[in-house]
């Protein structure tokens, strides 16, 4: 039987994102951290464009204005890399929240274009949901604790009673906002998280840094401003501060990632976010698991940073639970929160 092809629509940030996936067809992921698949859902094309600076920050015009240049060659792009046209597509999704409102925009106009122009079914979805689920259907993990950790969130995220529940969050910052800020501070460019990281493999000696978690959530403005006057005094080594930098803000995450672990008795962690591509960030986590017998799951770098496959996957499955959305009441909902989601499809 012929499953269905969805185009999905990635727009919320930095990333312009065009995926397409198809419900009928195995997947096979190529990653060192690969886990076996067991449900169907294959990726037929990712393809994306991102908005980047020399001096690092978001600029929400700019970003908007990147994503009109590029998003129909994104989208022919991904229609090419797939071999089809428009006319193989059953389903338009699009990421409806949360993000910065211009950019969300372009993203839901692009959508409704293609919807109308082709007489296609459209469905808006939750970015941070689609995150989750993508990583479910890619890894064989079934009720994950999911630890998301990426430039504008960080939240940590389990299915209970009957929503995807937020357990912690930041209360200021996402990790990667904070990561980035304090490169941007070192002069290191954007994005800063992955130039932390290879500085951070040369560091030597653990720089004593506020560790600041409240309950369940984390907050990083402290230990921004501490950073900072650390680097500004020039007493301290530079990859000595980005590994502590490091070790302090993942056992933060690993630490109420943990506790969510235990209050739900779930036994598997899932990683989602551009920050979970960090190797160090990963390789705590699993010495967390494996210290509790819990396994650890971690999708490909290419689906856990912001990317059309996964809002294109999380568009099949509220598609076949709930139908298309009408495309004269479609709207952004920039703020929307992972628990205000109805989820109809579990
Ligand atoms: P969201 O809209 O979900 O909040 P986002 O728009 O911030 O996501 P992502 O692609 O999920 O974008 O993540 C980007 C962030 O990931 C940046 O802050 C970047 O520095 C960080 N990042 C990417 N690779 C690494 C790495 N190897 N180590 C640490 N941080 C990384
Ligand atoms: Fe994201």
């Amino acid at each position: 039987m012929k499953g269905l092809i969805c185009l999905g629509i990635e727009s919320t940030a930095h990333t312009f994102g065009a995926g397409i996936m198809d419900d009928s067809l195995k997947s096979k992921i190529s990653n060192s951290y690969e886990s076996p698949i067991r449900k169907k859902g294959k990726i037929l094309a990712n393809v994306k464009d991102s908005y980047t600076t020399e001096k690092g920050g978001i600029h929400p015009t700019e970003a908007k204005n990147h994503h009109i240049a590029c998003k129909d060659k994104v989208v022919q792009d991904a229609l090419d890399a797939a071999g089809l046209s428009m006319k193989d597509i059953d389903l338009i999704s699009f990421s409806q929240s949360p993000g910065m409102a211009p950019c969300l925009v372009v993203g839901m106009e692009k959508a409704k274009a293609l919807s109308a122009e082709y007489k296609k079914p459209i469905i808006g979805i939750n970015h941070c949901i689609a995150h989750l689920e993508i990583g479910r259907v890619l890894c064989k993990c079934k009720d994950p604790v999911m630890l998301y950790a990426s430039g504008a969130n960080t939240q940590i995220i389990a299915y209970d009673g009957g929503k995807y529940r937020i357990f912690g969050e930041t209360l200021d910052n996402g990790v990667g906002n904070f990561l980035d800020g304090f490169a941007r501070h070192m002069g290191l460019g954007f994005p800063g998280g992955p130039k932390i990281y290879e500085l951070a493999l040369k560091g030597k000696e653990y720089i004593e840094l506020p560790y600041v978690v409240k309950g369940m959530d984390v907050s990083f403005g402290g230990i921004q401003t501490n950073l900072k006057q650390k680097f500004d005094s020039g007493k301290f080594n530079v990859s000595d501060l980005c590994y502590s930098c490091q070790e302090t803000v993942f056992a933060m995450l690993v630490e109420v990632a943990e506790r969510a672990m235990a209050h739900c008795e779930k036994k598997e962690l899932l990683l989602g976010g551009g920050v979970a591509c960090n190797i160090r960030l990963q390789e705590m986590c699993k010495r967390m698991c494996a210290e509790r017998n819990a396994e650890c799951y971690i999708p490909p770098n290419s689906v856990m940073i912001d990317n059309g496959a996964m809002i294109a996957w999380e568009g099949l499955i509220e598609f076949k639970s709930r139908g298309g959305d009408d495309i004269g009441k479609l709207d952004i909902k920039p703020y929307e929160r992972t628990d205000d989601v109805k989820v109809s499809w579990r």
